[in-house]
């Protein structure tokens, strides 16, 4: 299916004679292709005489070309690159790899994900060919007390790695969603395999509304936008991979030293609510509060009835008060 996919990207007809020429197979052959193709949401159209053409083609994932977008440092830091069609979730297949192997460096791409999941036990919408899934593991061998904060400098790395790409005026939501005017343009989830106190694995996935279609509008019960208005216009999804992964990757490698401090600064000038009256949600209950930034390990700061408290990361999220 891959090949079709690459030949029919293009956005141009192409006639089921030829597409079994090219690839080696029958027309019939080429036609059970076609109904699995059907199967991703593609906007295929076929029309007598024509062929197949898929509507406005598709700006495939390319291993190659997101490899060619690193920096020297970034590519020596990187172990193994991955970029698949379909699987259940990048992070739960990197998970996997995680508690088989030291995959520290390894980094996964996704065409789609059939159960991509967000934080606090959300899905994660996440159609084909469009947006940007990716995971990537790396190993601390300090335990969960070396990646304190290590989630809102993750947040600022992307969003320096869309400003590159031309992405202006983005911002940060506590603990670590991209934002841009109030809707959501990515969102981070992190977990951890090994030893908590010891050598961990840490899983970071990231998904990046890139180009998604109006119709999942349905799916999506927060206001979002997609990265792809914003972006330079020459920016494909294999340059921001490119971009993203190779910010990802010397944060990654230099957190242990530098740690939080050295992004704070950056979150609090990119901080969406700083001085708005929030709702903090946790798993039993709400809080009102008024937020005053983050700390050094990245907790939320708030004034909650005139007295400052602070809260981190796990299940909390914030909600802007109308
Ligand atoms: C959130 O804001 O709720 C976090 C969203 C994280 C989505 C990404 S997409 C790649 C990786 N695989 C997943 O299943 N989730 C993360």
């Amino acid at each position: 299916m891959d090949n079709l996919l690459a030949i029919l990207s293009d956005g141009m007809y192409h006639s089921g004679e030829d597409l079994g020429k090219k690839l080696g197979i029958s027309r019939a052959a080429v036609w059970k292709k076609i109904k699995k193709i059907k199967t991703l949401g593609v906007f295929l159209e076929s029309k007598k005489g024509c062929g197949y053409r898929i509507v406005g083609g598709l700006d495939l994932l390319s291993k190659k070309q997101i490899y060619d977008n690193l920096t020297p440092n970034a590519k020596s830091l990187l172990t193994k690159l991955q970029t698949l069609t379909t699987t259940a979730s990048t992070n739960t297949l990197a998970r996997q790899y995680a508690e088989k192997f030291d995959a520290s460096g390894w980094v996964i791409l996704a065409e789609e994900q059939q159960e991509g999941r967000g934080r606090r036990g959300k899905s994660w919408v996440s159609p084909y060919g469009c947006n940007l899934y990716l995971s990537i593991v790396w190993g601390f061998s300090g335990g969960v007390k070396e990646i304190e904060g290590l989630s809102l400098a993750i947040g600022v790395s992307i969003l320096r790695g869309l400003k590159i790409c031309g992405a202006e005026n983005i911002q940060l939501k506590w603990p670590n969603d991209l934002m841009y005017q109030k809707k959501k343009i990515g969102g981070i989830l992190l977990e951890i395999v090994g030893d908590p106190s010891g050598y961990c694995q840490v899983i970071i996935g990231i998904g990046i509304n890139v180009n998604m279609p109006e119709d999942f509008s349905k799916s999506i019960n927060k206001p979002w936008t997609n990265a792809n208005k914003l972006l330079n216009p020459e920016v494909g999804r294999n340059k921001l991979a490119g971009v993203l992964i190779d910010q990802l990757l010397l944060l990654l490698e230099s957190y242990k030293k530098i740690g939080f401090l050295s992004y704070k600064n950056e979150w609090l000038a990119h901080d969406a609510f700083i001085g708005k009256r929030v709702e903090l949600i946790m798993m039993n209950n709400t809080i009102d509060g008024i937020v005053q930034g983050v700390d050094n390990s990245g907790a939320l700061i708030l004034k909650v009835n005139g007295i400052t408290k602070t809260f981190s990361g796990g299940e909390i999220s914030l909600r802007e008060c109308e």
